[in-house]
């Protein structure tokens, strides 16, 4: 028996990468899951590839109305919601502030901000009724950027630090009804976009060397995939596993906190 069975879930952006990852173990934890996501083709993806057991809507993470959509949506498909997991995200190719046009600043921090934690202020909002009924729980996923500089430019790991402060206030604002947690984890392949203010809108992360990236940058020396990952969420959103865990952050970023490895003799 999975550690999921009879829990439902909502994860934004798992067309790819991180938040694909997570509903493939959801599911196969016995989870049903609705998903929010802006591509209609990695929407169109993921209903051919779960079937029943993913009910997707297809909108904006940064609009209220459609995060309210999505939680309408699975809630009408399964019943409930136990579990809402912010998710999407951009990244800013680590564009420093030397390298950050000052023209483009005032934009690229809207389109970063505005997924990367208004959304994840937005969808709370949206979900909260149904998780009060459920006394459920929220996860949100942050970055190794959430705790240490280099992970992105000033504009993403602002923003992820931004969520740290979410995970602790909207925990402390929502005890007792409704756990709030986070996981940070570090690098991994995916399709992760940057801002189109900068130029990235169509750049993927996927793009560059990431496994060889994150052997060289991460203490642990391995490739991390994002099915690596999906543990954390799995344990943050099965309530008796994790029943006394709120305003918490699983760092799981491959130890980049450590900064490096001894070289050897
Ligand atoms: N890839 C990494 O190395 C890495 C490292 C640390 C943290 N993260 C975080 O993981 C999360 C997932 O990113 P990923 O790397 O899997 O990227 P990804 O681009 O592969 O997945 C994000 C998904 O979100 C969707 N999306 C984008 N904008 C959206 C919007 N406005 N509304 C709804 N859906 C939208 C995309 O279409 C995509 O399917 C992000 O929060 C990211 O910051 C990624």
């Amino acid at each position: 028996m999975g550690w999921l069975e009879g829990t439902t879930a909502l994860v934004t952006g798992a067309g790819s990468g991180l938040g694909h990852a997570i509903v493939n173990r959801y599911v196969a934890e016995g989870a049903r899951v609705g998903v929010l996501e802006i591509d209609r083709s990695k929407a169109d993806a993921l209903t051919n590839r779960f079937g029943d057991a993913v009910r997707v809507t297809v909108g904006d993470a940064r609009r209220y109305d459609d995060n309210l959509l999505a939680v309408e949506d699975t809630v009408a498909a399964f019943g409930g919601l136990d579990v809402w997991v912010g998710n999407a995200g951009l990244w800013d190719y680590g564009t420093s502030v030397d390298a950050l046009p000052a023209a483009a600043i005032s934009d690229a921090f809207d389109e970063i901000f505005s997924l990367n934690v208004k959304g994840y202020l937005l969808g709370v909002k949206a979900a909260l009724p149904a998780l009060r009924d459920s006394r459920g729980a929220v996860i949100l996923t942050a970055s190794n950027a959430a705790f240490w500089p280099g992970g992105g430019g000033p504009l993403y790991t602002a923003s992820k630090h931004a969520v740290v402060g979410l995970v602790k206030q909207l925990a402390y604002e929502l005890a007792p009804d409704v756990r709030v947690n986070g996981v940070a984890p570090g690098g991994m392949p995916s399709d992760l976009r940057g801002p189109r203010a900068l130029g990235l809108a169509d750049t993927s992360w996927s793009s560059l060397p990431v496994d060889d990236l994150m052997k060289e940058f991460s203490p642990l020396g391995r490739a991390i995939a994002p099915a690596d990952y999906t543990g954390h969420y799995v344990l943050l959103a099965a309530r008796h596993e994790s029943a006394t865990v709120t305003g918490s952050i699983h760092n799981c970023d491959g130890g980049i906190g450590v900064r490096g490895r001894p070289t050897t003799a």
